[in-house]
């Protein structure tokens, strides 16, 4: 971390598990945001976010691949290590990218290289039912684990593109038992991706644990998105749940600000963002 940064903030104590869990009962909103280095890192953190996610996201935004399967774990450790360098108060969680916790074992080898060389404090990893196992391997030892469920990037070849999911009752309940289960064998937060709104808002009232959303309406603990997303820089076509917050804003600085207000005062995301 940067020197100045500490002292800058010492009257703001760094975010934890607790401060998640402590935000979700008192109804505070959880502001996430995605950075991949120490120049946006530290923009994030001026602008009040909570959290941030070394996302696999990186592969397509920064890297220019079609979807995040080509991401590497040792590519989230080199944007992690510059991340945490950038970042006082956030909490910082990394992606384990595709295929690297196919066992439990590599699952715990990778999340020690996210945590030990990248300085992340929380791993996150795609899946339901399928990850359980390993969720709970990571949890017994000591490892924080965020749940990802609904639409789950790494998948987009099986799954034949990148769908709303749920939208079905079986699919609905389903993802509410895989979620349940999940925080059953010790995951300390779930992200809920491109869902109906209504589901995001049951699953999150059902769960102990901080629900954050993406396209997930606006009942969940809190909401993230994809910076480049928020700052209008992403090539291409953008998802219906993103919303260009530089609109209006001077300056990148004062955008993030704005996705951070509007997720605290409940006015992102709007009915055009939901499902
Ligand atoms: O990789 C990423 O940026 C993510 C967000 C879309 C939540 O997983």
């Amino acid at each position: 971390m940067y020197k100045h940064l500490q002292e800058r903030y010492a009257p703001r104590p760094p975010v934890n598990v607790a401060t998640l869990e402590r935000m979700k009962a008192d109804g505070e909103k959880i502001a996430a945001i995605t950075a991949y280095d120490a120049s946006f890192a530290t923009l994030v953190d001026d602008a009040g976010v909570d959290l941030v996610l070394v996302g696999d996201s990186l592969g397509m935004v920064i890297q220019g691949h079609d979807t995040t399967v080509p991401v590497t774990l040792n590519d989230v450790i080199y944007h992690c290590k510059a991340v945490v360098k950038g970042l006082y108060r956030p909490f910082l969680m990394a992606d384990m990218p595709f295929m690297t916790y196919a066992s439990k074992e590599q699952a715990l080898d990778n999340a020690v290289r996210l945590m030990q060389e990248g300085g992340a404090k929380m791993v996150k990893l795609e899946g339901g039912a399928g990850q359980i196992e390993i969720v709970e391997f990571l949890a017994n030892h000591d490892i924080a684990v965020c749940a990802h469920l609904g639409l789950k990037p790494q998948s987009v070849h099986k799954v034949g593109g990148f769908r709303v999911q749920g939208r079905e009752d079986a699919a609905a309940e389903q993802m509410l038992r895989d979620a349940q289960a999940l925080e059953g064998v010790g995951a300390d937060l779930v992200l809920l991706e491109c869902i109906p709104a209504k589901l995001g808002a049951l699953i999150a009232k059902e769960l102990h644990v901080p629900v954050i959303g993406i396209g997930a309406g606006p009942d969940t603990d809190g909401q993230i998105l994809v910076l480049y997303d928020v700052l209008d820089i992403t090539a291409g076509r953008k998802p219906k749940f993103s919303k260009n917050f530089m609109e209006g804003q001077p300056t990148p600085l004062e955008a993030v600000k704005a996705f951070a207000q509007a997720v605290k005062s409940r006015e992102y995301p709007a009915p055009e963002h939901c499902f």
